[in-house]
């Protein structure tokens, strides 16, 4: 039997390109050029002209002092995209290359909004500097089409310890090697933060009765887009892939609304079918976000720290001595993996508790979610969600004729992963 392509990605693997990549800016310089003869007649000699400014590019993109500069002319007769910035723009677009990529893979006006107003959470009011004023009209609409199409191609930073790095996060991915465990405070704005809270508890609730301490509901990433955001927050996969390896992928998105009471998830690892000893690289990890401030009093996660070099999962010797609860603001996400010890805590808040627990796991495990039937959700986002539902591998695609060749290629560089260990090691130690 032939392989069966339906389940793999929306768009071509070979389209893919990165960011200020020399296959990004020609694949936006075609896709402009297709949208501008086709709308030619009704522009009636609209012109613009836009440059892009990034800094602190990937050194590997070859960038004269890592910046990377992008023309975008449109005249009378003609459209061109150029690797300059000569031009006297209309609207100058200028920001750190980190903080510009989430905002490059979002599709559609809403998403990109979302996308700044992240930004500027995590990085700044000034992260983002536009001068100028955006198109209107038919130009808009070209420009929007193109980003669209781009953003659906434009891939995360392979380089993953420039990453680490650039977000801040050296201290969050040793506390993960060292601990077991860690916490990436306010990583979502508290906007998005009660947007979701109202989502989930709802999505929760309409399948569920609360009448027992604590309900749960899983396979969220196919109910609507802020579960497709939550999952790809880029601060999270950072950290994540750096315990889990590069083209890690989703194993469940659920939820969990628990009432005031005693904890009722005892001392346990999430490390499902995998007997002891436990490897020595993490297989499963749980990202558990915060939609209430976790306090002592809030039922919180307990950690026992460092208990995942122990490698096995906790006994009848095993007690609770030396537990710590996880204390975080509201927006903020602890992430823990290599089996650490752990338990949910005493509640004594009246009002109930939201939480949404995002797993993921290694490459080549296979997911406890089911995540096909979702190209609607895949076509509206960048390579990063195909690449976390398991649709950009090579798995599924031997057949009579052997494997596919370009496919498996492309598939093994995005993970890449005994590259970015080595190159992790430079930053936060071996
Ligand atoms: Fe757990």
């Amino acid at each position: 039997m032939e392989p069966n392509l339906q389940d793999k990605p929306v768009i071509p693997m070979s389209e893919y390109v990165e960011l200020l990549s020399e296959g990004w800016r020609e694949t936006l310089d075609s896709r402009l050029q297709i949208f501008f003869n086709h709308m030619k007649e009704t522009l009636r000699g609209e012109t613009q002209t836009i440059l892009l400014v990034l800094r602190n590019a990937p050194p590997h993109l070859s960038l004269a002092d890592n910046v990377g500069k992008l023309s975008i002319v449109i005249s009378e007769s003609k459209v061109k995209v150029t690797p300059d910035g000569n031009a006297q723009p209309d609207l100058l677009i200028e920001a750190d290359y980190t903080h510009a990529l989430p905002i490059a893979q979002a599709v559609g006006e809403e998403a990109i909004s979302r996308a700044v107003h992240e930004a500027k959470h995590n990085y700044g009011q000034d992260c983002i500097r536009v001068e100028g004023t955006l198109p209107k009209g038919h130009l808009r609409t070209i420009l929007s089409a193109a980003w669209d199409h781009m953003a659906r191609r434009t891939l995360e930073n392979p380089d993953l310890a420039m990453r680490v790095v650039q977000q801040g996060l050296t201290r969050q991915v040793n506390a993960v090697k060292e601990l077991g465990y860690t916490v990436i405070e306010n990583a979502i704005s508290p906007e998005l933060t009660e947007s979701l809270r109202k989502v989930i508890r709802e999505e929760t609730l309409c399948h569920n009765n609360l009448l027992q301490g604590r309900v749960d509901s899983n396979g969220l990433l196919g109910r609507g887009r802020p579960f497709e955001d939550i999952v790809q927050i880029p601060k999270l996969r950072t950290v994540a892939e750096t315990a889990l390896g590069c083209n890690m992928m989703l194993y469940t998105v659920g939820s969990a609304v628990s009432l005031c009471g005693p904890g009722n998830v005892p001392l346990h690892a999430d490390m499902p079918n995998i007997p002891d000893p436990y490897p020595r690289w993490g297989m499963v990890g749980v990202a558990v976000w915060a939609f209430d401030d976790w306090v002592e009093e809030a039922g919180t996660t307990w950690v026992i720290p460092g208990s995942h070099k122990l490698r096995r999962f906790p006994g009848a010797e095993d007690t609770t001595d030396g537990g710590v609860p996880i204390l975080m603001p509201k927006g903020s996400v602890t992430f823990f993996t290599h089996g650490i010890h752990h338990w949910q805590g005493d509640r004594s808040l009246q009002e109930p508790r939201v939480t949404l627990h995002n797993a993921y796991c290694r490459a080549f495990l296979r997911q406890a979610d089911d995540f096909s039937h979702m190209d609607a959700a895949l076509h509206r986002n960048s390579p990063v969600l195909s690449n976390l539902v398991g649709r950009n591998d090579h798995w599924g695609l031997s057949g009579h004729m052997g494997h596919d060749p370009s496919i498996q290629q492309t598939a093994l560089n995005l993970m890449n992963d005994a590259v970015q260990q080595e190159s992790l090691k430079a930053v936060c130690g071996g």
